[in-house]
């Protein structure tokens, strides 16, 4: 059984901004990305191997999904550059220390289309608040979707964060993905009547 090496310990899960994600890895990365929904983890098993001096946290609750990811993952050795938690991102997060995570990937999340569902958007004010707080100064909020009122959604609240400033300063920096990127498997199939893919990149400032 790969999950069970590879989870973050229950109790480490104590919504009290108390875990250093440096104390889950066994060497000293560069950094920490901690990406929200990985789906199967098709994109997070690559950049594993992309960037093997980074620490990667993935979190999902979809079983499915988790269990696609610790399959393509297994092999003669785990990679030691990544823990996963099966469950809603947020009490994680809330569990992270202050100025502790380099950056936050959050990949076509759930569009939520109905207005009464908006509630429910992963990119709210009270989440921008816990991520502001994880985020290194100077780190990075990284979202994307191919859903128009999504977009508008997302660029409307970071916008309006006072902890956040959107990186882009022309038309190409949201309509192509940065050198090196990897996409997910959403983002590679395309979803019916979907828009084109943004890639919104925010600062937490400095
Ligand atoms: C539309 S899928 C996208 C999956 C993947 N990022 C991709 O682009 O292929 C959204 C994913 O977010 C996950 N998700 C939804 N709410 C979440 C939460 N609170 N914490 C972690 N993951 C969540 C869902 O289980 C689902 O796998």
């Amino acid at each position: 059984m790969t999950y069970p090496k590879l989870c973050i310990p229950e109790d480490k899960i104590t919504k009290e901004a108390d875990l250093d994600p440096a104390s889950l890895f066994a060497f000293e990365p560069e950094k920490f990305i901690f990406e929200i929904g990985f789906g199967n983890g098709e994109r997070l098993a690559q950049h594993l191997k992309q960037e093997p001096k980074t620490s990667f946290i993935g979190a999902e609750p979809f079983s499915n999904g988790m269990s696609a990811f610790l399959k393509d993952i297994e092999g003669e050795e785990l990679p030691n550059n990544v823990r996963v938690h099966m469950d809603d991102a947020i009490p994680l997060a809330k569990s992270f220390k202050t100025d502790s995570i380099d950056q936050i990937m959050v990949l076509n999340p759930d569009p939520w289309h109905k207005t009464r569902h908006h509630k429910r958007r992963i990119i709210n004010q009270d989440n921008l608040d816990i991520f502001s707080r994880i985020i290194k100064p100077g780190g990075m909020l990284v979202m994307t979707t191919d859903v128009r009122d999504l977009i508008e959604w997302m660029v409307t609240e970071a916008t309006k964060h006072p902890d956040f400033t959107w990186t882009a300063e022309e038309v190409a920096d949201w309509k192509n993905p940065p050198k090196n990127w990897i996409p997910t498997r959403y983002e590679s199939k395309g979803a019916k009547g979907a828009d084109r893919m943004h890639y919104l990149f925010f600062q937490r400032n400095k």
